[in-house]
Formats: C-alpha cells, sequence, structure tokens
C-alpha cells in the first residue's frame, strides 16, 4: 500500500524535504485572472498577508511584490486600477510592468534599489499558477469533464482563509475520497449522489463527477432544504446536468463546480501541523449582484459541509498523532471505488517524493 507513513505528517525535517521535493516543482495557485479582469487592474493577495499583487499587463496577469523598497511597508491592499505603484507613506512610485523606481521625493537623484520582483503567471482556464512545469502541457487531453469548468460569464465574488491545526494533506485526502460523504454529511449526502460517482485520473490531476440525488426532492439538512429549493427555482425546475464536479490539481489545488458556482480552493502548507486553506468563491453574471439569496445559501451549505469535514480532519490527525507517539504504524485498507481518489493521490505523494 502506498499510504504515507505517519511521520509525514509530522515530523519538521520531513515538512522541509517535502517543500523542497514536492512543492518547489509543483504548481503554486495565486489567484484567478477574474481577480483582475481589466488591464492595469491590482489585487493584493490577502492570505499572503498582502506581500505580493496580482496584476494586469495588458491582459498578462503577472505577480508584483508589494513591499516597498524605502521602509519596507506593504503599499497596496485590495484591488484597483492603477498605471503606478505608489507607497503613500513617502509616495515611493513604481512601475508595475517591470517593478522599476520611478519616482522618490525630494531626492535629486533618484536612489539605487533593486526592482520590484516580478514573477509571470501560468495560465489555465483563467487560473493563475508560478510553476517551472508547464500547466498546460500537464493538464492536456483532461477529457470531458474539464468542459464543466468554465469561467466564461463569471465574476469572482470572495475569498474565505482559514487556519488548520493539522497537516496539509489531511485536507486533501478528505477531499479526495466520497467513502464519508453519505455517513458524515446529511446536507451534501442529500444534494448529490455518491452511487452515480465518476473518477477520472491524470499524473497530475484526477476528477470526481457526481449527479444531483432524487431530483433535489429529499434534501438532508434545513439549510439544504432552502439551498435545493433555490437551486430548482435558478433552474426553472430542470435538474442540472451535474451535482458536483470535484477537480484536483495536485498536490493541493482544489475547483469545485456546482450548479451555477464555482469554487477554487488551495491547502497552502505552513508548518507540519499547520496549514492555511484559501477559498475563492465564483458566480455567473446572472447571479452575482442580481440574486443575493442565491450567493448567501451557496455559501451557507458550503460552509455547513466544510465545518463537517474540518471535523473529520482534526479526529484523523488525533488519531494519527497518538499512533504516531507511540510508533504504531497502521491504516485499513482503500474501498474502491468510493476511495479511489486517495489512493491515486497517495501514488502521486510516493511518485513525487521518490519514497516508497
Ligand atoms: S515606506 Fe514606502 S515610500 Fe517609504
Ligand atoms: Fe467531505
Amino acid at each position: 500500500m502506498n499510504f504515507p507513513k505517519l511521520f509525514t505528517y509530522f515530523d519538521k525535517e520531513y515538512f522541509s524535504f517535502e517543500q523542497e521535493t514536492l512543492f518547489k516543482k509543483s504548481p503554486q495557485y495565486f489567484g484567478h485572472k477574474l481577480m483582475c479582469p481589466m488591464p492595469n487592474d491590482y489585487h493584493s493577495i490577502e492570505w499572503l498577508n498582502h506581500a505580493k499583487l496580482l496584476y494586469n499587463k495588458n491582459n498578462q496577469l503577472q505577480l508584483v511584490d508589494n513591499i516597498c523598497k524605502h521602509r519596507q511597508a506593504i503599499m497596496l491592499k485590495g484591488k484597483g486600477n492603477s498605471h503606478n505603484i505608489v507607497c503613500d507613506l513617502h509616495r515611493w512610485t513604481y512601475n508595475p510592468v517591470n517593478g522599476q523606481l520611478i519616482g522618490a521625493p525630494m531626492f535629486d537623484q533618484l536612489p539605487a534599489c533593486k526592482n520590484l520582483e516580478i514573477d509571470p503567471l501560468q495560465e489555465w482556464k483563467g487560473l493563475l499558477f508560478k510553476s517551472d512545469r508547464d500547466i498546460n502541457q500537464d493538464l492536456a487531453n483532461i477529457g470531458q469533464y474539464a468542459n464543466h469548468i468554465n469561467f466564461e460569464n463569471f465574476q469572482y465574488s470572495n475569498t474565505i482563509i482559514t487556519d488548520y491545526d493539522f497537516n496539509w494533506k489531511t485536507f486533501i485526502e478528505v477531499y479526495a475520497e466520497d467513502y464519508h460523504v453519505d455517513p458524515f454529511h446529511p446536507g451534501l449526502g442529500n444534494f448529490v449522489d455518491c452511487k452515480g460517482l465518476k473518477w477520472q485520473f491524470g499524473d497530475w490531476y484526477h476528477f470526481q463527477v457526481v449527479p444531483t440525488k432524487n431530483a433535489l426532492n429529499k434534501p438532508g439538512s434545513k439549510l439544504y432544504q432552502d439551498w435545493h429549493k433555490k437551486v430548482l427555482e435558478a433552474h426553472v425546475g430542470v435538474n442540472p446536468d451535474f451535482g458536483a464536479v470535484w477537480m484536483t490539481i495536485y498536490p493541493n489545488i482544489m475547483i469545485e463546480c456546482y450548479p451555477k458556482t464555482i469554487v477554487i480552493s488551495v491547502a497552502v502548507p505552513t508548518a507540519p501541523e499547520k496549514c492555511r486553506v484559501i477559498t475563492e468563491f465564483y458566480y455567473p453574471d446572472e447571479i452575482l449582484g442580481f440574486d443575493e439569496e442565491y450567493v448567501e445559501l451557496q455559501q451557507q451549505v458550503y460552509m455547513e459541509t466544510a465545518k463537517e469535514d474540518d471535523e473529520i480532519c482534526y479526529r484523523m490527525h488525533e488519531g494519527r498523532r497518538t499512533l504516531y507517539n507511540a510508533g504504531n504504524e497502521s491504516y485499513g485498507p482503500y474501498q474502491l471505488p468510493t476511495e479511489e481518489g486517495l489512493m491515486h493521490f497517495h501514488k502521486f505523494l510516493v511518485r513525487e517524493t521518490k519514497l516508497s
């Protein structure tokens, strides 16, 4: 079995090794083009404590340093549109296209200093990655399920940042199996029908696709009851063509499609027993700004399900810690097909960290 050894969830040295071997070569997600749709739009990245900006340079998105070269202040917070980056503390001004300092009040000559660092970003379906790998090649010939990930006429809505006290792999693992959906998610388990689960696998990703359940006529929780009603209303009585499409881009990026909703999440490792999960919500033009109730309900049911998943993650983490401290490696077999994604993810980890 390829199950990761317990120390890989707790050990500091392994954490550094994983950063070096796995994350250095893996695609790092920084945001979506819809956060900066127009030329000269910028958007500071809150989950990086605003240390970086997304910047739209003639419809090419790039990552720009947002820490002033003068007294190290964070310069811009939030989003806007500008030809320059101005640090309003002492008004040093930079060109966001190349990062050069172009103005420094009361200096006879421009001070010599390094440019703001610029990183080009690769784009796949508008998702923006920094990567040494060719992301479009990794995700080429990806098959029909990718057609559901379609941001046409979508807008960025909002981001939620959550810090957790468990290893990042635990989060991805829970997301990579459907075995727990019926027993542990009364709401979600009656929105999607895991009996209709379909998988698709590639070296750097997997897809899970599930249809809606019982034509959305039997909601499993109070919130989901309102959500089912709302979804049916928004689809004029026609059942949506899927309940959920869940894609994981390895190692730590997740894309979730629900009716008239796309959610992008990334589980960023911050310490062996800590990770930061960033969750971004996107909706079509016809919903965002027009049907606030749809957005509200979607995020409420999403959080209901996320809280249930949090409990799973914490309980697995606690159990593993006890076993790890006792030097007791033990785990059960994969249930197939519901845990096939988990098995595939573990194989990926073994392959890319050269552990066996
Ligand atoms: S800290 Fe930015 S101009 Fe001084
Ligand atoms: Fe779950």
